[in-house]
């Protein structure tokens, strides 16, 4: 089996900045309820024609020339996504057709913000296989779409953004060195839009309920957060063989900063060694980690041979989590 490394990152996050301050003018919250509550001081929002494709072309474009690849060595594309460009075709082949790529396999991944990571160990699997070389990996969401601007549980937290990976073969140490990926259906009437699938299709009476929009019973969400993220921190580490002491830095999906803070506390680790952008891009649900990677990549804060781990956790539910040898 060969060892999968990331050869190359890239992040796109839309210029139209919203503040808390904005959202107080929307609905009736506060800076200081957002920002105490959750972390979040701004995050960021597609503009009208941006759909999520348009964010994953960007993200991906940069992330190829980090991995000084071409479109045409891909030989897989793999999109995490819960706000597709549409129901179908999938967001994965209308990027495939816009990267100019070769005609290869592309599928959209939906398991909500756990989406890139899954992603990631799926990919993975056909590198170790040696069934193909080159896989791109991107996470794109426009969750301002979904969001009703007018429930103030949701549309202070959720945002837009992409994130994006190159998947090669490693020719060193470096690499995955484990994954784990699990989900509870139990609890997948905690956050998810209602109305829009088979069990209950748009409808003039779904839209004027506001179905069509996602709902979220984010107090259940975080009791659940911690301490399924530790577990998946706990499993990925025992499966690499190694302990809590052996992280040098740690990018955790981001939902909440206090949820941050309190599965950093339990492994053991000091803020200094996680990566934390919610106060900037508020959740961008299976993009968080995914631009969080990239933007950590580039600020230096991963140095070669540091073991990272990448944990999330999300609506299904569903969580993630991945060692990798820088
Ligand atoms: N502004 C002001 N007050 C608010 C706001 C707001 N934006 N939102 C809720 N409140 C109020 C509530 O109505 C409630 O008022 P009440 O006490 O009078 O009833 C009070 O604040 C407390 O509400 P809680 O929901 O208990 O607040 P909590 O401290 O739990 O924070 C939050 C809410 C931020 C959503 C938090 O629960 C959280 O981050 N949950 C985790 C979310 C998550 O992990 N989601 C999974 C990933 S998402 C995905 O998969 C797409």
């Amino acid at each position: 089996m060969r060892k999968t490394k990331i050869a190359g990152t890239g992040s796109y996050i839309p210029d139209k900045v919203l503040t808390n301050a904005d959202l107080e003018k929307m609905v009736d919250t506060s800076d200081e309820w957002i920002s105490t509550r959750t972390g979040i001081k701004e995050r960021r929002i597609a503009n009208k024609n941006e759909a999520a494709s348009d964010l994953a072309y960007k993200a991906s474009k940069i992330a190829i020339e980090a991995a000084k690849i071409e479109p045409q060595d891909l030989d897989m594309i793999i999109v995490g996504t819960i706000t597709p460009d549409m129901i179908f075709p999938a967001t994965a082949c209308i990027l495939q057709e816009r990267l100019g790529t070769d005609k290869v396999a592309s599928f959209d991944l939906e398991a909500a913000c756990s989406g890139f990571l899954y992603g990631l160990s799926i990919g993975s699997q056909f590198i170790a296989t040696r069934t193909y070389n080159t896989i791109l990996v991107v996470a794109a969401e426009t969750l301002s779409k979904i969001v009703d601007y007018e429930d103030r549980n949701t549309c202070v937290i959720f945002a837009d953004g992409a994130g994006a990976a190159i998947l090669r073969p490693s020719d060193d140490n470096s690499g995955i060195i484990s994954s784990y990926l699990g989900a509870d259906g139990e609890g997948a009437n905690l956050v998810g839009v209602p109305a829009g699938g088979s069990r209950l299709p748009t409808s003039f009476e779904t839209v004027k309920n506001r179905q069509h929009y996602m709902k979220m019973r984010g107090n259940e969400l975080f009791k659940r957060a911690v301490k399924i993220m530790v577990q998946a921190v706990d499993v990925s580490l025992e499966k690499g063989g190694l302990t809590h002491g052996d992280v040098d830095f740690f990018i955790p999906h981001q939902a909440n900063i206090r949820i941050i803070k309190a599965v950093a506390k339990r492994i053991d680790l000091s803020m200094d060694k996680v990566y934390v952008n919610l106060d900037q891009c508020g959740n961008m649900s299976a993009a968080s980690c995914a631009v969080a990677l990239d933007q950590a990549v580039r600020q230096h804060k991963i140095k070669k041979g540091d073991k990272v781990v990448l944990t999330s956790f999300g609506g299904g539910l569903t969580w993630a989590s991945l060692v990798i040898k820088w």
